[in-house]
């Protein structure tokens, strides 16, 4: 396949505050001079906002790593996850056409796809909400056949199946990926042969699709806004005396501040590495904290998933002792202990305390704690 600029661009590309606050995080990944190596993650993250990759947008992130247009371009066109015409506005449909989902019916998709969308891939159908490929194995062959829509997997679907997904989805409403014929996971579907103890306790859809579900943001486009940015690599900047190398600034929310970032991105400097459980100032909001655990002692914080004997002592150190108060943590919050989690930074983000923590207060436990409880399992 050909693959070349559109023949129609926008004059121009930005990104979004945001999401340029991340590219520039990003960049602060690699070594001096090797900038460069950011350009795929950046490339995805403009196609992220934009749906498509304009010849604008490449060359915006060349000039923000001082490269050569035409080797950015290289890569873009190299690589066919970067799409280099326009795609649907409400969301790109990619079918997976290979062995498994092949023998299972991908053809029927595809039929689908030309019947409701448009004749041939990579065309927007009449109401510019759509548009479609074939791509290869998405590596979901257990649950063949199967597509990608937008940024999660609908999968075991038939002919009459992606027809209504297409149809909900041009009313606006986002079906619930993952399995399309009550299948939990990849199990057999006559049910489970083997490891019948784990068929209870787990979350309503198999991890995938509940943090899908959770995050909601299949077809969205991404501006940024999203999540927190936590780029904790950034502290190593910090000299041995723990002193910043220049001029210390106020960071955005939950964001370590820029540095060393070539073109256009100005050069700013590090936050000094506080030590032990002193708080961080400047990311995000300090939550309410404690000075004791209430009566009755503290909750077993080792049981959100993550959380070790070393990290619960640290977030006593800090103030939190139970669940309820780390399930009470907004956005902001949640950005100042990451900041704060010497050592873990990002943890909390990492591995979701809130809503896990949100579980262990209402009583309802998750699936970890629930083992740990049985099996004595805990964090290390
Ligand atoms: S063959 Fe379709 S996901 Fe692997």
């Amino acid at each position: 396949m050909l693959r070349r600029l559109h023949a129609e661009q926008p004059d121009s590309f930005a990104f979004t505050p945001d999401n340029l606050a991340w590219a520039e995080a990003q960049i602060t990944k690699y070594p001096e001079g090797r900038q460069a190596s950011a350009i795929i993650p950046l490339l995805w993250r403009a196609q992220e906002q934009e749906g498509w990759l304009t010849r604008p947008a490449i060359e915006a992130v060349a000039d923000m790593l001082n490269m050569a247009y035409i080797r950015a371009l290289e890569v873009a066109s190299f690589y066919f996850m970067f799409q280099l015409q326009p795609v649907g506005s409400v969301a790109h449909i990619q079918v997976c056409g290979t062995t498994s989902c092949m023998i299972c019916g991908a053809e029927d998709l595809v039929a689908v796809c030309q019947d409701k969308i448009a004749a041939k891939p990579h065309r927007l159908s009449a109401d510019g909400k759509f548009s479609w490929e074939e791509v290869e194995c998405l590596g979901s062959c257990a649950n063949a056949p199967m597509a990608q829509i937008g940024k999660d997997y609908y999968e075991d679907l038939t002919a009459a199946r992606m027809g209504e997904i297409i149809d909900a989805l041009g009313r606006g409403e986002v079906p619930t990926p993952g399995p399309q014929n009550g299948r939990y996971a990849a199990e057999p579907l006559s049910g489970l042969t083997t490891l019948k103890e784990f068929d209870s306790g787990h979350t309503k859809y198999n991890a995938s699709v509940q943090l899908a579900t959770d995050i909601g943001d299949t077809v969205k486009r991404i501006d940024g806004t999203e999540v927190p940015l936590i780029a904790p690599w950034r502290d190593k900047s910090a000299n041995a005396t723990g002193k910043p190398k220049g001029k210390a600034k106020t960071p955005r929310t939950g964001v370590t501040e820029r540095q060393n970032v070539p073109g256009k991105v100005k050069t700013e400097t590090a936050r000094p590495t506080p030590a032990k459980a002193e708080p961080t100032q400047g990311a995000g909001t300090k939550p309410a904290t404690l000075d004791a655990a209430r009566d009755g002692g503290p909750d077993d914080l080792k049981l959100i998933k993550g959380v070790g004997p070393k990290l619960e002592k640290l977030l006593h150190s800090l103030g939190f002792y139970h669940f309820d108060q780390v399930a009470n943590w907004s956005a902001e919050e949640l950005a100042w202990v990451d900041q704060n989690l010497e050592g873990f930074k990002g943890r909390a983000t990492r591995d979701d305390w809130v809503r896990q923590a949100q579980a262990l207060a209402s009583g309802e436990g998750t699936e970890f704690s629930q083992r740990a409880k049985k099996d004595g399992i805990y964090n290390k």
